[in-house]
């Protein structure tokens, strides 16, 4: 999800890069505009280190000489691409232009461009945000469904006391969340996601894999982070980006895999195996690239099984895996499910078309020992939400039966 920070001209300018972080801690990608005023507090070199993404500065490139029509037209595309336009902070002279509908910079006009909501967090100088002409603007965004996250009251900058202290920056990122409905229930959890293939080296450039693509496990840590969780995942190697805020180890081999994952799991309080761990590698590697000469005969060894060593090695954390099945789909993975002691599992069907293995969509059944729950084909994103929603449950009826037994 792509919010767009819009900050403008107030002593509190600097606050809006630590909200910043804190929106990509939650898998956010952040677009920063500065009014004219804003970039006499702070310099955009700051915002576009940050967000790792260019910052706009107005609505004309500057000094151009014939004009740029893609950066004439940027606040439509902006516009069009964010899923909420957040203020901070928001000076009365930018509630103002909001209220009146002035559109005569960057931010003014991203504000009447786009659909998205918006979210302001004021603030100024006390007498500033008592004025009427302030409170009657608010009273108009607050009637156009604009969210005010209400400046709280100390020491202002300006030397003055009482209300116009910028919000804490808690509060204007719950607010952000909230409005886009993403919900912190994993809030305070560590969720260790494997994502990925494994790669078993048969000589120096040859390797046993399989088609995962990492993309239901990257999902998947994109889903545990925008509900609040930190994540630490440990990846094979896909050709995909991890989600901005995850923690990523890269391994190659399954037992790279195991080592990593049980080095993290003291760490973690949930484990969801998404990986497609190799079953098999080569009792030996050849040291020279093998030549094409006659039949070849591999010698293969099972890998270590992770999942059920986890299970054997948790402490308290809920453990979920996944299974690739092609026939008896329910049946296997009930097996799995208690054969490896997991809390849940995760069933695809990946002889199905179109879903499971190296695809956009999946289709699941999600079993823990009291429900099943069918997930129809969606994309992997979906299916992540889902399955969390069966995670929080079971997090939370764990948390009721510890408290029912101190
Ligand atoms: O990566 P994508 O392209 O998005 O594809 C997603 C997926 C199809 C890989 C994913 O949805 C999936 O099904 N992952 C599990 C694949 C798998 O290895 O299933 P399995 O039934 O063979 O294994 C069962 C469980 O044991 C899995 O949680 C697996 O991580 C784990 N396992 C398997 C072997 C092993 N040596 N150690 C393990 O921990």
């Amino acid at each position: 999800m792509k919010i767009a920070l819009g900050v403008s001209g107030g002593i509190a300018a600097y606050k809006a890069a630590e909200v910043l972080r804190l929106l990509q801690d939650r898998g956010l990608r952040v677009q920063v505009s500065m009014t004219e005023a804003a970039q006499e507090f702070v310099r955009p070199l700051t915002f576009a280190a940050l967000s790792g993404e260019k910052v706009i500065t107005g609505m004309f490139e500057a000094g151009a000489e014939s004009p740029n029509i893609d950066s004439a037209i940027e606040h439509i595309s902006v516009a069009q691409s964010i899923d909420a336009l957040l203020v901070v902070p928001a000076t009365a002279d930018v509630i103002a232009k909001f209220a009146q509908g002035i559109a005569n910079d960057f931010l003014s006009t991203l504000y009447l461009a786009t659909t998205a909501p918006v979210v302001i967090a004021p603030a100024m100088n006390v007498n500033m945000w008592n004025h009427p002409a302030t409170q009657a603007n608010l009273e108009v965004l607050k009637k156009r469904g604009v969210r005010i996250v209400e400046p709280g009251e100390g020491y202002l900058a300006c030397g003055m006391t009482g209300p116009g202290r910028l919000a804490e920056n808690d509060l204007i990122v719950a607010a952000v969340l909230e409005t886009l409905g993403i919900s912190q229930e994993l809030a305070g959890e560590t969720v260790l996601i494997t994502a990925g293939p494994t790669r078993e080296k048969i000589d120096p450039v040859r390797y046993l894999t399989n088609r995962s693509s990492g993309r239901m496990g990257y999902a998947l840590a994109e889903a545990a982070l925008r509900r609040g969780a930190r994540v630490l995942l440990v990846s094979g190697p896909v050709a995909i980006d991890p989600p901005a805020g995850a923690e990523l180890t890269r391994v190659e081999t399954a037992e790279q895999m195991r080592d990593a994952v049980l080095q993290l799991l003291p760490q973690a309080t949930i484990v969801i195996k998404t990986a497609a761990v190799a079953d098999f590698r080569p009792k030996s590697v050849a040291d020279q690239k093998l030549k094409r000469k006659g039949p070849l005969t591999l010698d293969l060894e099972p890998t270590p099984d992770i999942l059920a060593e986890l299970s054997r090695r948790k402490t308290a954390q809920l453990i979920i895996g996944f299974a690739a099945e092609t026939e008896n789909v329910l049946e296997n993975a009930r097996k799995k499910l208690s054969t490896k002691a997991l809390d849940a599992i995760v069933v695809n069907d990946v002889s199905r078309q179109g879903i499971g293995f190296d695809s956009e969509r999946n289709a699941v059944t999600i079993i823990t020992h009291d429900e099943v729950i069918e997930v129809p084909e969606t994309t992997k994103l979906e299916v992540a939400q889902r399955v969390l929603d069966v995670v929080a449950r079971l997090k939370n009826r764990n948390h009721i039966v510890s408290a029912q037994h101190t």
